[in-house]
């Protein structure tokens, strides 16, 4: 029988994927790694209730929106914590390669991107969809009038339907600029950005109350939006832009 290294045995038990990597630590391991580890590893982020009454919602089903908060969101902080706790105690061995490493880096990119992007989307509904405020203003001046950009951020929404992603209406720190960016997944972020409206086109947004007709959920989710949530985000952005520039 040939005989293998301590090293191409990690490499075997690793190499399969970052999932059989974070089941191995099992709930004690966890507890004691959150006890001493840094407070990057520590994995003690926490679920956050949603900021409104589910039932209220108009054309969103309140089983969907709890089946949302409790699976995919609840699911990713579970999993962020799980990531962070697994990679202080892989960064213990020595042995391990570091490709291995990094696929639970693309893990804890993943999830971190599901919980911003969630919290985010969760507290910009709840509202009764009509725009007003200095975020409004804002919006005629960089897309000439409200309507365009809403037919833009519905049609960036639609373009993403039957795949996944986030439409994400943002300030850009760094062009000084209101857009509203594509992204295809958690991951994907306009760089020096900050969210200001985010809607999710991952299909358990809607399909459990539209099937695969995500326009129609991209308009009831544009009767939801709180906009005092947008027009708080918005002016906090304009002053963390000017401090920047000072
Ligand atoms: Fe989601």
């Amino acid at each position: 029988m040939k005989r293998i290294s301590r090293r191409e045995a990690i490499e075997t038990m690793m190499a399969g994927s970052a999932v059989l990597a974070l089941t191995g630590l099992n709930a004690e391991a966890q507890t004691g790694a959150a006890a001493t580890a840094a407070p990057a590893f520590r994995g003690q982020h926490q679920i956050k209730p949603l900021p409104f009454d589910p039932a209220k919602l108009k054309g969103i089903s309140e089983k969907l929106i709890r089946s949302h908060h409790e699976n995919n969101y609840s699911g990713a902080v579970r999993a962020l914590n799980a990531v962070e706790q697994r990679l202080d105690v892989m960064m213990k061995d020595k042995d391990l390669p570091a490709y291995v490493y990094g696929d639970l880096k693309r893990e804890e990119l993943v999830r971190t991107g599901s919980l911003v992007l969630h919290e985010i989307y969760f507290a910009n509904l709840g509202g009764d969809g009509k725009a007003a405020g200095d975020a409004l203003e804002a919006i005629k001046k960089s897309f000439d009038n409200y309507e365009h950009w809403e037919s833009e951020f519905k049609r960036t929404g639609n373009a993403l339907s039957g795949g996944s992603g986030w439409v994400i209406f943002a300030l850009n720190f760094h062009t000084g600029e209101l857009h509203n960016y594509w992204a295809w997944d958690h991951m994907h972020n306009a760089p020096f950005s900050r969210p200001l409206l985010v809607m999710d086109m991952y299909e358990h947004a809607y399909q459990m109350d539209y099937g695969a007709a995500a326009a129609k959920y991209v308009d009831a989710f544009m009767q939801n939006v709180n906009w005092e949530e947008v027009n708080r985000r918005f002016l906090n952005a304009q002053k963390a832009a000017a401090a920047l520039k000072a």
